[in-house]
């Protein structure tokens, strides 16, 4: 495995295990910066959304970055409201222009909001007319995708979620591997306000490989499998988030790691969300 390592999604498509998250990053020169440091580091794949209100700087970054379009992984995402009042495509053709490009890697409905089954109706017809190459799903639990796939004729490539040692989603990960979907975890350093880097346990594991925190933290969600979205707007972390390849974990401290688990979220719950 090394930073250009990636997962087959249920269609062919490639997606590096690695994402630059961009979550709370402001619209702006910081948000271009990071995309531009995060691609000089040799990150292929960057993670916005459409309620991130950032991907016009995200589109700024990548424009300016010197890598070409089709070397790269970009992910969107179809915010609640649009979804609520059936404009899929007039918002996915709004993330396009944006972002300054005329296809997206992979599209994600955001949230499993009222509607979202006409909404992935949408999503089927925009894979299927090659603007989009893979599509998805964030924050949904068993009965979210039971709903959409009663009705759709495109299963679900991929579901991003919360999660990171104290929201650790054994059995959501366990779904979606038998249903043939790729799971992302967002928030994967437990968030911006998150203590997880500050973590005894953690702190442990970290001293006696010599790596840090965030890097002990990333490198155990590889191991499970998912694809990693870190989020940061510094140069140095947004390197040494990447650099995750030249360790491993123990099964002892996969498992040290995995009990830390407290049912922290620190963004909404898909059972009961109210924006
Ligand atoms: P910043 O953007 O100031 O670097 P997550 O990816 O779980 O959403 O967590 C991101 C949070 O953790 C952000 O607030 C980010 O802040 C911070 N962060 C990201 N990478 C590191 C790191 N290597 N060490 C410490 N904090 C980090």
């Amino acid at each position: 495995m090394d930073i250009n390592s990636r997962k087959t999604l249920s269609n062919g498509v490639e997606i590096p295990l690695i994402g630059l998250g961009v979550y709370l990053s402001p619209r702006g020169e910081s948000t271009a910066s990071a995309v531009r440091w995060a691609i000089e580091a040799g990150y292929r794949h960057i993670d916005t959304a459409a309620i991130y209100g950032n991907e016009s700087s995200v589109g700024e970054g990548i424009r300016t970055s010197g890598i070409s379009r089709d070397q790269l992984f970009i992910t969107s995402k179809l915010w609640n409201d649009d979804i609520r009042k059936g404009r899929t495509l007039e918002a996915f053709k709004e993330s396009l222009s944006r972002l300054g490009t005329d296809y997206l890697d992979l599209y994600l409905i955001h949230w499993p909001a009222e509607g979202h089954e006409r909404a992935w109706q949408v999503l089927e017809e925009l894979y299927q007319s090659g603007s989009v190459r893979a599509i998805g799903v964030s924050n949904y639990h068993l009965q979210h995708i039971d709903e959409l796939e009663r009705e759709a004729k495109i299963m679900p490539m991929l579901n991003q979620f919360e999660c990171h040692p104290y929201l650790s989603q054994g059995p959501l990960i366990e779904l979606c591997r038998q249903r043939g979907m790729a799971y992302e975890s967002y928030s994967p350093l437990g968030g911006q306000n998150g203590t997880i880097l500050s973590d005894p346990k953690i702190a442990e594991i970290a001293a006696k490989h010599n790596k840090t925190p965030a890097q002990i933290t990333l490198r155990w969600h590889l191991q499970r499998g998912s694809i990693i979205l870190p989020k940061s707007n510094h140069k140095d972390r947004i390197i040494s988030n990447s650099q995750l390849f030249n360790f491993s974990l123990s099964e002892e401290e996969m498992n040290e790691i995995g009990n830390l688990d407290r049912g922290i979220r620190t963004g909404g719950n898909p059972d009961c969300f109210n924006f």
